[in-house]
């Protein structure tokens, strides 16, 4: 009994599949017929309209851009744009450093709101405001259309068709730092694409702290030291550049023993930071766990020096600043 109803189920099991198989070809030749674009890649209607992604929140999460507007002048109600890409396109990203053919983009509209619920300050996403795509199809392409398009779904509709490229890719080509994304705004990915080398070379993007770390760890001091230079003549206020910044890598290094890159790095910092009393304590600690107690202690006095007027300092971190000099002194008296 059993074994006969098993194999009636595989029966209609395999007659469905040959159902959908030819449903799946009726569909890209009838408007409509599938749900929308998926995980898969692009669909289209019969004019070539893109079908509105449907699983979008099912892909991979590239990041999140907030009230960014590419004028002078900002925004009052500024909104967040959430990016999401087809799982298979990421995974290639990893491999190879570019998008491969049928990558779909999502890009979410939220609007912002700050004052709800226990939030005091800061935003947070309040109401879908839009959602956008962008695709790369080399079969459009070879319609005579661009390998790049761009597709706006305002309210619930449900094809759209291809924008102008004079419109969005006109940015994209001239903007954005990898295959026409604006990778440079997504830092996992750009981390990716740095290793791979498809990072567009005319593109300018301010060292990150984590990209200056990751230098500096890497390739040590010295050998990173030119580029992190030139750098910050180019974008002296990048995250990279901020004396906290400074504090991370050099915890690190210490941590990996790597002291003659810790006291490199301190002492780029000391110059950007002349009267920054924290700077001169790392340096003394480090000078220490040299076993280098003349220029320990020398670091420990400029700190008691520079502590009382350092205004970045708050009255706690003064104190605790303070108390580890003077100890470090004694220590190295003995
Ligand atoms: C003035 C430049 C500019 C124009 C014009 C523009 N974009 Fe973008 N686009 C951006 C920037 C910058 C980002 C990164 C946004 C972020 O990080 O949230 C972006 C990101 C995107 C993304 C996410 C994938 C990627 O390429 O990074 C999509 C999808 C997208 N835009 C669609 C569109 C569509 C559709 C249009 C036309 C209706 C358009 N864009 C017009 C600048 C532009």
């Amino acid at each position: 009994m059993s074994s006969t109803r098993g194999f009636a189920i595989a029966g209609v099991a395999f007659a469905a599949g040959i159902a959908m198989i030819i449903l799946g070809g009726v569909g890209r030749v009838h408007a409509g017929a599938a749900a929308g674009t998926t995980a898969a890649g692009p669909q289209y209607d019969a004019s070539g309209k893109l079908l509105r992604p449907v699983d979008y929140r099912e892909w991979i999460y590239v990041s999140s851009g907030f009230g960014m507007s590419y004028g002078p002048g900002g925004t009052d109600h500024p909104q967040f744009t959430n990016v999401f890409v087809t799982p298979a396109s990421w995974r290639y990203f990893q491999q190879h450093g570019t998008w491969p053919d049928k990558t779909v983009f999502a890009l979410e509209e939220y609007s912002s709101t700050s004052h709800g619920s226990i939030n005091k300050s800061g935003h947070y996403q309040s109401s879908q405001a839009g959602l956008v795509a962008e695709v790369k199809d080399e079969s459009q392409s070879a319609k005579g259309a661009d390998r790049w398009a761009f597709y706006a779904f305002g309210g619930d509709t449900q094809a759209a068709p291809v924008i102008s490229r004079d419109n969005c890719l006109a940015c994209h080509s001239k903007n954005a730092a990898v295959d026409n994304t604006f990778v440079q705004f997504y830092p996992k990915l750009l981390a990716v694409a740095y290793d791979k080398g498809t990072v567009r070379p005319d593109i300018e993007i301010p060292l990150s702290a984590e990209r200056m770390a990751k230098q500096v760890l890497v390739r040590g001091w010295a050998a990173a030291e030119p580029t992190i230079r030139a750098a910050h003549k180019k974008h002296p206020e990048s995250e990279a550049f901020e004396v906290d910044s400074f504090g991370e890598v050099v915890q690190a290094l210490a941590g990996q023993k790597r002291f003659d890159d810790a006291v490199g790095i301190l002492k780029f910092a000391r110059e950007l930071y002349p009267t920054h009393a924290g700077v001169e304590n790392d340096l003394s600690e480090i000078y220490e766990a040299m076993g280098k107690k003349p220029e320990a202690m020398a670091a420990a006095e400029r700190v008691l020096a520079l502590a009382e007027k350092d205004a970045t300092l708050t009255s706690e971190h003064r104190g605790q600043v303070v108390n580890q000099a003077k100890e470090r002194i004694a220590r190295l008296k003995k």
